[in-house]
């Protein structure tokens, strides 16, 4: 697809981060944009943002409050959208919304592990479910399924557990890459793409909390805060002197820091999977850490999971991100 313009985009997790930034870009490119989160506050930003500029006349921003694991809530943003967009075509999906956390089966709970999993995983499962009848009405679709450098490499270090997330993230990578061969035979106008970003400037951090906890609030409950001591043990800090402020000041510090000293912009990536998807590559991998990921993973697949080859890595390319 060489033009967005006049196009339905159907963004997931538009509330903030790339999502957002999709949002404001494909809108400035003068496509049609519907999005759901689980944050209306979120969504309420981003549609403001897109909105800045007076909207060309006929361009339509629309936002639902939808939760990306539960597939009637998507059945509803489509029904919505169907009506608010007033059209039965989508022309590209992008299956974004995403948490961390449940990383371990030690020491998260089975719920959260699997809140995790059915958000990354069942989510672009279901997304595609729910607007594939929609994006074989349209002459050309695009479908874009965000999967992350944890998709070809399940660590984000050797201190952390990073089970559900990682899982995943090489089922949306295995599903997308599979999806293209039945597309071609099946629904050829459609192509597909999977997005593997490395580091990039977001909330995910706090928005992760948000979503396991339910709470609104940006402080630890009890439990997060047993969690944080486990995951600062697992690093090799001494947990032993700090109190459960210092632990708070710590979670936070970590959000800001992941949100504000990441190699790459939301924006930035935002514009590189657009251009990736002009460009009709199937595969987008996002920042210049994940394309060294990538290689490194390649030219030494027995040596991903150590302890040397994640400093090295590290190292590198400036991660501070465990
Ligand atoms: N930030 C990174 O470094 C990074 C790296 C690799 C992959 N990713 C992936 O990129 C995607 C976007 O993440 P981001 O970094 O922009 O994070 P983000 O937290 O800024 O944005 C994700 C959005 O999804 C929403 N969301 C969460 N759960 C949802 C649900 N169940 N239903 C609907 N919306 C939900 C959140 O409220 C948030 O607005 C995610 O799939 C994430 O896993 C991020």
């Amino acid at each position: 697809m060489k033009d967005f313009a006049g196009k339905i985009a159907v963004i997931t997790g538009g509330g903030t981060g790339m999502g957002r930034e999709l949002a404001r870009q494909l809108v400035a490119e003068g496509c049609n944009v519907a999005m759901c989160d689980v944050s209306a506050a979120a969504l309420a930003e981003t549609k403001g943002l897109c909105e800045v500029e007076k909207l060309p006349q006929g361009l339509r921003v629309t936002a639902q409050v939808a939760d990306v694991a539960i597939e009637d809530h998507l059945k509803r943003f489509r029904d919505e959208l169907v009506e608010q967009q007033a059209t039965d075509k989508i022309h590209l999906l992008f299956n974004n919304a995403g948490i961390g956390g449940g990383g371990s089966l030690f020491t998260s709970t089975r719920e959260q592990w699997e809140r995790t999993f059915n958000i990354c995983w069942g989510g672009v499962y279901l997304g595609v479910r729910t607007f594939l009848p929609m994006l074989v009405k349209a002459d050309e679709a695009h479908i874009i399924n965000t999967s992350s450098v944890n998709g070809f490499w399940a660590s984000v270090g050797m201190g952390v557990s990073h089970t559900a997330y990682s899982a995943a993230k090489f089922a949306v990578k295995g599903f997308t890459e599979a999806l293209m061969n039945d597309l071609r035979l099946n629904a050829p106008h459609i192509k597909c793409s999977v997005v593997m970003p490395g580091h990039i400037g977001t909330s995910i951090v706090s928005n992760t909390r948000k979503v396991q906890s339910g709470s609104e609030s940006d402080r630890l409950n009890p439990n997060e805060i047993v969690q944080a001591r486990q995951r600062l043990k697992g690093m090799g800090t001494d947990v032993t002197t700090l109190s459960d402020e210092d632990i708070q000041q710590i979670a936070s510090d970590r959000a800001r820091t992941f949100r504000d000293e990441a190699p790459t912009t939301a924006a930035q990536a935002a514009k590189i999977i657009l251009d990736g998807v002009k460009a009709e590559r199937w595969r987008i991998l996002v920042g210049d850490d994940a394309n060294l990921l990538d290689e490194r993973v390649r030219q030494n697949p027995e040596k991903a999971y150590t302890q040397e080859f994640y400093e090295n890595f590290a190292k590198e390319v400036g991660w501070r991100i465990g």
